[in-house]
């Protein structure tokens, strides 16, 4: 158990209520008029919550910038430079008509943690770092983790010119819109070195921890996923005048490799899942049989091999339907993230600072993709999940108690605080 915890409750009591507060100012960038929020990435509204969340960093006295592709940082300096840094936080992108809380409570819970940690306890010895990273989601162009991506190297510059929005704008003519001009600062613009850990803070997004009357869950491991585009070409004919047994309907054969996606998934069992999110028939109009048509799948799993050997399978059943149907199809890979597991001995500590404030809590697996899973692999690094309620999320309905919203704030800060000011906790790292 942690020796030294923060013991200014007052004061954490309003630095929680106050964070509280910002979350749902934060929710008024990109806030949809039938509800809901829609931040995508390098959009206006978008741009306002990052710029937002510098001014607010600031009024906390954390040193902080937009680094080169859009991520924002909140810096608290520590005394012994030699130490690494510490980056907590998650992401400000949104999916379209999305909730308040997924990625942003992990954004503003940091930095005001910080914030309080700054006011309580002064300069730290480990410098501690607040991060909004710029995109977390893949809702406006097919790829996902472009802020982390960049910060751990695993993306690069070269990816933006190649990608395009549904509206045909490419990333790379996005980020220059924003006002990110990376061009001449090379493939890896804001790649960051010698990180000591990296830890989130984030909703649940899945009912375990109501169903197990847990406030606070120690995430082991995050599921890897696959995300694919595919394009199914038939031919596009006049709907009165083409026998239905003279057809190569794309949307018709797409339906059927929607509906066998579904039923392969049931089929492999948990924790395997496969959605088809997004479906785009080109030129659709009523009176043509469509010849067009885009959808792309998105396939999850805790374990690498098996969820290769799904995709594998499916990829193979899909084509099998397009070749008796007359119609081609072609896939393209976006995303391809290996399942990561999270780092004990943080996650220990943790658990260790649940104990100290009695927050019951429990150790779950997270079948969304998180930021962490990009660092998972370079840092030390861990996730405290808070309860969903219902479970919903990408959703307007996304809510969370404001009792949970604290307990996870208060968690946080605990073990920022072993990191930042020398607890049990730092040699760990
Ligand atoms: C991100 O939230 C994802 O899991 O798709
Ligand atoms: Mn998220
Ligand atoms: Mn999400």
């Amino acid at each position: 158990m942690a020796k030294r915890i923060p013991n200014s409750q007052d004061l954490l009591a309003q630095f929680g209520e106050r964070m509280l507060e910002v979350l749902e100012e934060l929710s008024s960038y990109g806030a949809d008029p039938e509800g809901g929020v829609t931040r995508l990435l390098y959009t206006e509204s978008w741009l306002q919550a990052q710029r937002a969340l510098i001014s607010k960093m600031q009024q906390l006295g954390l040193e902080s910038a937009f680094d080169a592709v859009g991520n924002v940082f909140g810096k608290l300096s520590g005394s012994q430079i030699a130490l690494k840094p510490v980056l907590t936080g998650s992401h400000v992108d949104t999916v379209k008509n999305g909730g308040k809380y997924d990625g942003a409570y992990g954004v503003v819970a940091s930095m005001m943690a910080l914030g309080y940690l700054k006011a309580a306890y002064g300069e730290p010895k480990r410098t501690l770092e607040a991060v909004s990273f710029c995109e977390e989601e893949g809702s406006r162009f097919p790829l996902a983790y472009w802020g982390s991506g960049h910060v751990t190297g695993a993306r690069s510059l070269a990816q933006a010119a190649e990608l395009a929005d549904p509206a045909g704008v490419t990333l790379l003519e996005a980020m220059r819109q924003a006002g990110f001009n990376a061009a001449g600062l090379g493939e890896h613009p804001a790649k960051r070195e010698q990180i000591g850990a990296y830890i989130e803070l984030h909703i649940e997004q899945g009912s375990v921890l109501t169903y197990r009357h847990k406030q606070i869950g120690v995430v082991t491991a995050i599921v890897g996923q696959i995300r694919l585009t595919v394009h199914v070409t038939g031919s596009s004919n006049h709907a009165g005048t083409t026998p239905m047994t003279m057809r190569r309907d794309a949307l018709a054969g797409a339906a059927e490799m929607v509906t066998l996606t579904e039923q392969m998934a049931l089929e492999a069992g948990e924790p395997l899942v496969a959605t088809v999110g997004r479906l785009e028939v080109r030129r659709g109009t009523s009176n043509v049989v469509p010849g067009d048509v885009t959808f792309t799948l998105d396939i999850r799993h805790t374990d690498e091999p098996e969820m290769r050997t799904f995709c594998v399978r499916l990829l193979t059943k899909l084509e099998e339907i397009a070749l008796r149907r007359g119609l081609t199809i072609e896939t393209v890979e976006n995303l391809h993230a290996s399942p990561v597991a999270m780092h004990e001995g943080i996650s220990a500590a943790i658990e260790a600072a649940c104990e100290a404030v009695s927050f019951p809590s429990m150790r779950l697996p997270s079948g969304a993709g998180h930021d962490a899973q990009l660092f998972g692999p370079i840092c030390p690094s861990a996730m405290i999940f808070v309860p969903s309620v219902a479970g919903i999320s990408h959703s307007p309905a996304e809510f969370t108690e404001a009792g949970d919203l604290v307990a996870g704030f208060q968690t946080l800060v605990h073990v920022l605080y072993q990191f930042g000011y020398g607890g049990e906790a730092d040699e760990i790292i």
